[in-house]
């Protein structure tokens, strides 16, 4: 568990989303499994073994896995609604409803396990 290289402010912010989680946000229940079957659209961006692209000048996407559901799935509203502007996942979140968002949200946020040391 001590592979998470989280920049200053990204654990900021998610510290602060653990703090929102706390305070009653409930996300719908997800299926780690129907999950899975979904993550083929995300898998060729947000690898599971690295969280970053090969390519020296290419965008550092974050790690998904081991990520706390709720603020998965607050992180995909907010593609959806706008709210966060990267065009990339704002195409993609579109395309998810709310159970999709809950299920890949159970599936990333139980890999932390798997992930670490790959
Ligand atoms: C085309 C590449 C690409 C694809 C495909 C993609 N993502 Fe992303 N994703 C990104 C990038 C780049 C970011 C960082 C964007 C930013 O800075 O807001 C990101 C951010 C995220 C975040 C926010 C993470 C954080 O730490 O704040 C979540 C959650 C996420 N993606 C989930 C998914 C899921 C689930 C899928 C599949 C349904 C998916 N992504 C598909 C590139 C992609």
């Amino acid at each position: 568990m001590t592979d998470m290289k989280l920049h200053p402010a990204l654990g900021m912010m998610l510290a602060a989303a653990l703090i929102t989680a706390a305070g009653g946000l409930h996300a719908a229940s997800g299926d780690p499994v129907a999950g899975k079957q979904k993550t083929s659209m995300c898998a060729g961006c947000h690898g599971i073994g690295g969280y970053k692209t090969a390519f020296p000048e290419v965008y550092s996407v974050p790690k998904l896995g081991g990520q706390h559901a709720s603020y998965i799935v607050k992180a995909l509203q907010a593609y959806k609604s706008g709210e966060r502007s990267h065009p990339s996942m704002r195409a993609i979140a579109a395309g998810l409803s709310d159970q999709d968002m809950a299920d890949l949200a159970a599936y990333y946020a139980a890999d932390s396990v798997k992930s670490a040391g790959k």
